[in-house]
C-alpha cells in the first residue's frame, strides 16, 4: 500500500443532476448549474476534522460515516493507499431528498477528492472513477453526468463494467427544476418498481428515449414528445401525488415536464426559455405545497478537482 502525501490538499466541485429525464430510467442524466464545493486536506492517519455548511449543515454526520469521507477511504483503499486523516470543508447547495443527485455528487466529491489526493503518484482513468462511483450509487446515471457533465448516456457491459457518452445538449434547450418542500427516498421509489414491464411498455419506452437523444442534443422541438415514459414515473406517483398533480398540470399546458431522478423534484425542459418562467407561476399557483423554482442551466464540466496547495492549510480555511 502507498500513503497519501500529508498537507496534500484539493478543491473539489460537483454539479446536481437529473437523472432518467423521463423515458431514460437509470440511463439517462443531465448535470446542472448547481454545486456541492469541497477541500479535502490529508493529514496523518487518524486525524478527521469536518466542517459543513449550506444544505444538510444540521443533519450530515461528521465522523467516518460522512459520505464523502467514507468515500474517500474507500476510493483510496480500491486505488491501494493506506487510510489517511482528512480534513473537509464542505460548502452545499444541491437540496437533499429531492431528485437532484446530492448522494451521486457527494460520491462523485468523494472518489475525484480521493483521485486528486493521489494524482502525484497515479493518475486515475475516467473508467475507473466512473466504477468507483457506480459501485457505491448502485447505479450510473446520476454518477455519469456528476463526473463527466452535459448529458450522459450511461450502461453496464454484459460483464458488468459500467460506461458513459456524453453528448452536448443543444442551446435551445432551457431549464427549470421545482422543488417541493417534501423529500422521497431512492430506495423507497425503487421499491415501488415492479420486476417486470409488458412488452409494449418497453418498446414505448425505447422510443421515446432515443428520440429524447436526439431532441436534447439537436431538436428541441421534440422535447414534449420524447419525455412520455411508462417504466417507472406512473409506479411511483402514489408516494408522490404532488409531484403527479404538478407533472400533469405542466404536461397540459405542453410543457415537458418529468421526475427529477427519483422525486419529489419536477424538471422541466424547454425548447422556449419563456417557458420557464410559465412553468415557475404554474407551480406557483398550486396551493399543496411550496415549489422553489430553480432557474438553473446544463453544466458542461462535470466535477473538477485542483491541487490547492501542498502546505497544511488553517483549520479555518
Ligand atoms: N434512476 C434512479 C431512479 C435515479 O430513478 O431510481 C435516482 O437515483
Amino acid at each position: 500500500m502507498s500513503a497519501v502525501t500529508p498537507g496534500r490538499c484539493v478543491k473539489v466541485r460537483v454539479p446536481a443532476t437529473s437523472a432518467n429525464l423521463g423515458p431514460g430510467f437509470d440511463t439517462l442524466g443531465l448535470a446542472l448549474a448547481e454545486y456541492d464545493e469541497l477541500t479535502v486536506e490529508a493529514l496523518a492517519p487518524g486525524e478527521l476534522d469536518i466542517e459543513v455548511e449550506g444544505v444538510g449543515a444540521d443533519e450530515v454526520p461528521t465522523d467516518e460515516s460522512h459520505l464523502v469521507i467514507s468515500t474517500i477511504f474507500y476510493a483510496l483503499q480500491q486505488l491501494g493507499f493506506d487510510k489517511p486523516g482528512l480534513r473537509l470543508r464542505a460548502n452545499n447547495t444541491i437540496p437533499h431528498g429531492r431528485g437532484l443527485g446530492s448522494s451521486g455528487a457527494a460520491i462523485v466529491a468523494g472518489i475525484v477528492a480521493a483521485a486528486g489526493l493521489v494524482e502525484d503518484q497515479q493518475q486515475v482513468s475516467d473508467d475507473t472513477l466512473l466504477k468507483l462511483a457506480t459501485t457505491l450509487e448502485g447505479h450510473p446515471d446520476n454518477v455519469a453526468p456528476c463526473l463527466f457533465g452535459g448529458l450522459t448516456i450511461a450502461w453496464v457491459t454484459a460483464s458488468g463494467e459500467p460506461r458513459s457518452k456524453k453528448l452536448m445538449v443543444d442551446r435551445g434547450v432551457s431549464i427549470v427544476v421545482l422543488v417541493p418542500e417534501e423529500t422521497m427516498s431512492t430506495s423507497v421509489a425503487r421499491s415501488l418498481q415492479p420486476s417486470q414491464v409488458p412488452h409494449a411498455d418497453a418498446i414505448f419506452n425505447l422510443s421515446r428515449a432515443a428520440l429524447l437523444v436526439a431532441a436534447l442534443s439537436q431538436s428541441p422541438e421534440l422535447l414534449f414528445e420524447s419525455t412520455e415514459d411508462r417504466l417507472h414515473q406512473s409506479y411511483r406517483a402514489a408516494a408522490m401525488p404532488k409531484t403527479k398533480e404538478l407533472i400533469d398540470d405542466l404536461r397540459a399546458e405542453g410543457l415537458a415536464a418529468v421526475v427529477s431522478g427519483a422525486g419529489p423534484s419536477v424538471l422541466v425542459l424547454c425548447d422556449d426559455p419563456a417557458d420557464r418562467l410559465r412553468a415557475a407561476e404554474i407551480a406557483k399557483s398550486r396551493t399543496d405545497t411550496t415549489w422553489t423554482a430553480y432557474l438553473t442551466a446544463v453544466d458542461i464540466q462535470g466535477a473538477t478537482v485542483e491541487e490547492v496547495s501542498k502546505q497544511t492549510v488553517s483549520p479555518s480555511a
